[in-house]
């Protein structure tokens, strides 16, 4: 059967939008009351009481661990932190690269290296989601040194994953807030239902790939600026708008040519995202903190008029908005923005993946078909305009 635009024996969903295409009880999320919970905890609480490691062990195994099963864990995401395999390849990478592409790059890389790459057992497969979310603070980290002619920086294991990865990426120990605010920062990023990069890591598990294979597709997923990559284009954004009076005049101008503000709107939520609301308290404490730093200010502004302007369309601040504005005062890179949610969200794609194949079916839709029927084949020295 051929499925042509009149046919009506199928509903077509643009972008996919409403339509259900598994069954997780990893994350959800009420997007006209703004709520988000992990494994039927509230993200408020998560951020409030947890850590990124106990995340990771709640995503994966449905419940929150013991101490000794979190102490099992963090042990063996200090153990897979190291990545020698993977330094050649990260030195050789040319040092205007874009830090995404490494992050996809040495994933991949790691589908090669990997000591278990034959073995497809349950536990292996857990395994591999663990060396995933272990290594990518130190690939992360380490590139982002190399590029800047510095030498990477072994991990430290009295630290945890988010004060190590600031300590490989600085150089030094963070300050108790900064360590703090970068474990929320993971946290909060964790994981996000069936979104895009998501969705495209399952399609490519569905078919029986490989971890490694499943998880470079969610971070090449991730990477597009209607998806992750938006939380470096708000800085950009603020940063050309500059001033706190220039916010009207610079929106009025995007909006009328009908472009899209970064950081705003999102396919399910119709209230405020619970995770900007979060980090928007701590871009207002950590601007506070810099004297004449403005993008605080600058976002807020744009913030207020964007509601004002669009906010009855249920366009409002996603997390993207403000953690750009964090990022940028714990003095990391714009570039290196996306990566770190990638860090984050490791955790949740090797949920997902790893749920999804536990009655796994090949993700397979079908499209409406609008191009010709019936062409006649003409011979290439017949054919017109040679
Ligand atoms: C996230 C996003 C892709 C969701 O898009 P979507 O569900 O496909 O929604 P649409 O693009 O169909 O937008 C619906 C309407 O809202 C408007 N809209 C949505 N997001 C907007 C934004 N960020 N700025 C301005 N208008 C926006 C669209 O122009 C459209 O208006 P119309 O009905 O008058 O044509 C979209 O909101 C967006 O591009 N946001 C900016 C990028 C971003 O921050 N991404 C991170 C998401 S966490």
């Amino acid at each position: 059967m051929s499925i042509s635009p009149e046919s009506d024996e199928i509903k077509y969903a643009k972008g996919l939008e409403g339509v259900i295409a598994a069954i997780s009880g990893i994350s959800f999320i009420d997007g006209d009351q703004g709520i988000l919970v992990y494994r039927g905890f509230s993200i408020e609480t998560l951020a409030k009481h947890s850590n990124y490691e106990e995340i990771v062990y709640l995503l994966l195994h449905g419940e929150l661990p013991t101490r000794p099963e979190l102490e099992e864990l963090t042990n063996k995401l200090k153990e897979y932190r190291t990545c020698e395999a993977l330094m050649p390849s990260i030195r050789s990478f040319p040092k205007d690269a874009h830090p995404m592409d490494v992050v996809r790059s040495a994933v991949s890389l790691m589908g090669i290296y990997c000591p278990d790459k034959f073995d497809f057992s349950k536990e292996i497969k857990m395994q591999k989601v663990l060396r995933v979310v272990a290594k990518l603070p130190s690939i992360v980290a380490s590139y982002d040194r190399i590029r800047k002619g510095l030498e990477p920086i072994e991990p430290d294991n009295s630290l945890n994953h988010a004060e190590n990865f600031l300590y490989m990426l600085n150089g030094e120990k963070p300050d108790e807030l900064s360590a703090k605010i970068m474990d929320i920062m993971f946290i909060l990023h964790a994981d996000h239902g069936m979104n895009a990069s998501t969705f495209s890591a399952m399609v490519t598990i569905s078919t029986l790939s490989d971890v490694y294979s499943s998880l470079t597709a969610g971070i090449g997923t991730l990477k597009g600026p209607l998806h992750g990559g938006a939380n470096e284009r708000v800085l950009k954004m603020l940063r050309e708008i500059k001033s706190v009076d220039n916010v009207k005049p610079w929106l009025d101008e995007a909006l009328e040519e009908r472009r899209k503000i970064m950081g705003f709107g999102h396919r399910v939520y119709r209230a405020y995202d619970p995770r900007a609301k979060i980090l928007k308290k701590y871009a207002k404490q950590l601007g506070e903190q810099k004297q004449g730093d403005l993008l605080f200010e600058i976002g807020e502004k744009v913030e207020e008029y964007m509601l004002e302007k669009v906010g009855a369309k249920g366009i409002q601040p996603n997390v993207d908005f403000y953690s750009g504005i964090v990022l940028n005062h714990l003095g990391i890179a714009t570039d290196v923005f996306t990566p770190i949610f990638a860090i984050s969200r490791s955790a949740g794609w090797g949920s997902h993946i790893l749920e999804y194949l536990e009655s796994n079916r090949l993700f397979r839709p079908r499209a409406i078909y609008n191009g010709p029927y019936h062409q006649e084949y003409i011979e290439i020295e017949n054919r017109e305009g040679e």
